[in-house]
C-alpha cells in the first residue's frame, strides 16, 4: 500500500464530473487500499477518488467498529464503486470536515436516512441503507463525485472568507 497525494482546493480535479467505472481489475483494487490508507494516515473518515486526482466514481469509507470499552476495534473500510442515491428521507445536521478544504469544518444539513446503489469491487450490484452520521459522510464523500464540496452548502459569506483565506495561503 502506498500514501497518495490529497488535493486541495481549488485544484480543478475536485470540480470535475467523474467516470463511470467499468473495469474491475487489480488496479481498482490497488486504489481502494491506497485511497484507505491515505484516509487513515490523513486521518479522515471518508475519501473520493478526485480527493487523489482520480477523476473515478469511486469513494472509501471508515467502518471502524467501536469495542464495548469506547476504544476502536480492528480498522475496517468499505469500497463503494459508482455509488448513487436513490432514495432519502428526513434531514439533520452535523458538522463537517473535508480532507481538500484545510480548517474549515462547519455544520451542514443533509438527508437523515439515505439508500444508496453501488458496486463492489468485483463490479457486483448491491444496495445498502445509511442513517445518521454514516448517512453524512456517505452523502459527503458521493457529493465529491460530482464536483461538489461541502464547502457548497454553506452561506454565500462563509465561502468568500474561506476563499479569501486560500487566497492568502497561496500568496504565502
Ligand atoms: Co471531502
Amino acid at each position: 500500500m502506498a500514501l497518495l497525494k490529497i488535493y486541495h482546493y481549488p485544484a480543478p480535479i475536485l470540480r470535475k464530473e467523474t467516470e463511470k467505472i467499468t473495469d474491475f481489475n487489480e488496479e481498482l483494487t490497488k486504489l481502494s487500499e491506497d485511497m484507505a490508507e491515505t484516509m487513515w494516515d490523513a486521518p479522515g473518515i471518508g475519501l473520493a477518488a478526485p480527493q487523489v486526482g482520480k477523476s473515478l466514481k469511486l469513494i472509501v469509507v471508515d467502518r471502524t467498529p467501536k469495542n464495548e470499552d469506547g476504544t476502536e476495534g480492528k480498522r475496517e473500510y468499505m469500497v463503494l464503486v459508482n455509488p448513487e442515491i436513490i432514495s432519502y428521507e428526513g434531514e439533520q445536521d452535523d458538522t463537517e470536515g473535508c480532507l481538500s478544504l484545510p480548517e474549515l469544518t462547519d455544520v451542514v444539513t443533509r438527508h437523515k436516512k439515505i439508500v444508496v446503489r453501488y458496486q463492489d469491487l468485483s463490479g457486483q450490484e448491491t444496495e445498502l441503507t445509511a442513517e445518521d452520521r454514516f448517512a453524512v459522510v456517505l452523502q459527503h464523500e458521493i457529493d465529491h463525485l460530482n464536483g461538489t464540496l461541502f464547502l457548497d452548502h454553506l452561506s454565500h459569506l462563509k465561502r468568500m472568507l474561506y476563499k479569501k483565506k486560500v487566497k492568502k495561503w497561496l500568496k504565502a
